[in-house]
């Protein structure tokens, strides 16, 4: 598996991180069947927001030196984390470095962890239930919501756990 090194983004990064959410939103639009906006973005002012809250955290993954990824964490000041976005760029997929980077990331954070995702998103779906029980053996629970302000869109699917 190739070494992924995880560390907290800052306002330096922006760049590197608008371009890998880009990325990792283009990938879920397959999903929600989204267009992108006028620019050729998706939902572009995110990473700008999210770096500047102090509810959030922002990983960057990298592989000798080079982006591999990203994840938005929030829910720093509540009672819960939640990884709200995640994603491995797809030159270093399906060669572990997901389930590595994830188990950094929540190593950094006590608490209950919520995850959501589409049961569309095969991947995904396979993906988060091994993290589950990695990370929980079998003390995790997944369920279905209804997605907010979107009532034209399936039930987002939820997985949590609590590794502390
Ligand atoms: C989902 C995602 C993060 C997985 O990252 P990854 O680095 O490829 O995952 P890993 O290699 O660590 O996979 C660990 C295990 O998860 C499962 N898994 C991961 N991707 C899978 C896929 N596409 N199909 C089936 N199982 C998968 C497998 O059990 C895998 O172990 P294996 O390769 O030994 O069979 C990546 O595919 C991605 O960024 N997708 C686009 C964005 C996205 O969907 N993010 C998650 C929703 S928020």
């Amino acid at each position: 598996m190739p070494e992924v090194s995880v560390r907290l983004a800052d306002a330096a990064d922006r760049p590197v991180v608008t371009r890998l959410w880009l990325m990792f939103r283009h990938d879920l639009s397959e999903f929600d069947e989204g267009l992108p906006d006028a620019d050729g973005t998706f939902y572009a002012d995110r990473p700008n927001v999210v770096l500047t809250d102090t509810d959030w955290a922002v990983y960057l993954m990298t592989i000798d030196a080079r982006p591999a990824g990203l994840a938005f964490v929030r829910g720093l000041t509540g009672p819960k984390r939640v990884l709200n976005s995640f994603f491995v760029v797809r030159g270093a997929r399906r060669a572990g470095v997901g389930l590595n980077a994830v188990q950094q990331v929540i190593a950094r954070h006590q608490g209950p962890w919520e995850i959501a995702f589409q049961d569309a998103n095969v991947g995904a779906v396979r993906f988060w239930r091994r993290v589950a029980r990695e990370i929980a053996g079998d003390a995790w629970i997944e369920e279905r919501r209804p997605v907010s302000h979107r009532p034209d869109l399936p039930p987002d699917v939820w997985i949590s756990f609590d590794p502390s």
